[in-house]
């Protein structure tokens, strides 16, 4: 039974997850932290899910780590329980996640959205990294994951200035991927996933590995890891249900492997 989260399959082959602190603005507790990755981590090894989405509230999708959490920690106690590192469980969710972004994305919750593949904001988003502002840095990829969406003199203004922007700011930086009216945001974050969960869901696990090994290594090395995903690709049997389905003129009959 989870306290942070509410959990739900609201379509075929799509999983999620909701944070659910509002009087907290969905602030992310260690309570929180634990309960979204094993949830994650859960969906992401049923065969029977092929897109997972995450999302808050109207008002926010989450202000941030908790503060008051946090506010009495000493340096040996975050150190030496790492504090944040239990967020890599969500990295190596290899379903494809869409983040559906209302109100405040602020600090962790900036960075929450970012560990998300696609990043759907309502015009009511609001994004941020104010660590500067309570003292501290971002922690939760900030200043990683955002600057290698955005550049570093964007990233830079942000994570120095504390300050937000708004969706549309956000989407010509290139942090989002679409804006949607706030009131479509949860029906066209479910198409979406509905949408991704449809195709094979290998083909999209390669997609997604393959898309983010360009965060990760020289464009030599990532061309090469890019073609024999692709060469993979031919041992499935959706590869040739995909490729007959088009040539016979009718829609592909997936079966996920
Ligand atoms: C704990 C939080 C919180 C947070 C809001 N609340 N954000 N509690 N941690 N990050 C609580 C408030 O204390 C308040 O509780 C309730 O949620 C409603 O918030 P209000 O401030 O009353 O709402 P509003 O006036 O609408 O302002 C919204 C807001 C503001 C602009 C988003 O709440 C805000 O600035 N929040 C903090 C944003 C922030 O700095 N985030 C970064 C966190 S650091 P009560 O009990 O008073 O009603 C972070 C670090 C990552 O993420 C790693 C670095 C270490």
């Amino acid at each position: 039974m989870t306290e942070t989260i509410l959990v739900d399959r609201p379509a075929e082959r799509v999983a999620r997850i909701t944070l659910n602190r509002p009087q907290a603005l969905n602030a992310l507790n260690r309570q929180a932290m634990n309960e979204i990755t094993a949830a994650a981590a859960e969906l992401d090894r049923d065969p029977d899910i092929g897109a997972i989405v995450l999302t808050g509230s109207a008002k926010a999708f989450a202000a941030g780590a908790d503060i008051k959490e946090m506010a009495p920690q000493s340096f040996s106690e975050v150190y030496a329980a790492d504090w944040f590192a239990g967020w890599e469980t969500l990295g190596r969710v290899r379903t494809p996640l869409v983040a559906a972004v209302a109100g405040y994305a602020l600090g962790g919750g900036c960075e929450l959205a970012m560990m998300c593949d696609v990043l759907l904001a309502a015009d009511t988003a609001k994004f941020g990294q104010p660590e500067i502002t309570l003292g501290v840095i971002p922690g939760m990829g900030g200043s990683q994951r955002l600057t290698r969406a955005i550049g570093k003199a964007k990233a830079m203004d942000l994570v120095l200035t504390g300050r937000m922007i708004g969706a549309e700011e956000a989407e010509r930086a290139g942090l989002v991927s679409r804006i949607v009216p706030a009131d479509a945001l949860p029906e066209e974050a479910v198409a979406t996933a509905a949408k991704i969960a449809a195709m094979s869901k290998p083909a999209a696990m390669l997609a997604k590995e393959a898309v983010n090994r360009a965060f990760e290594t020289s464009l030599s090395e990532g061309l090469l890891f890019e073609r024999r995903l692709f060469h993979s690709t031919f041992a499935t049997a959706d590869q040739k249900e995909g490729m007959t389905a088009f040539v016979e003129k009718r829609p592909p009959e997936f079966r996920h492997g």
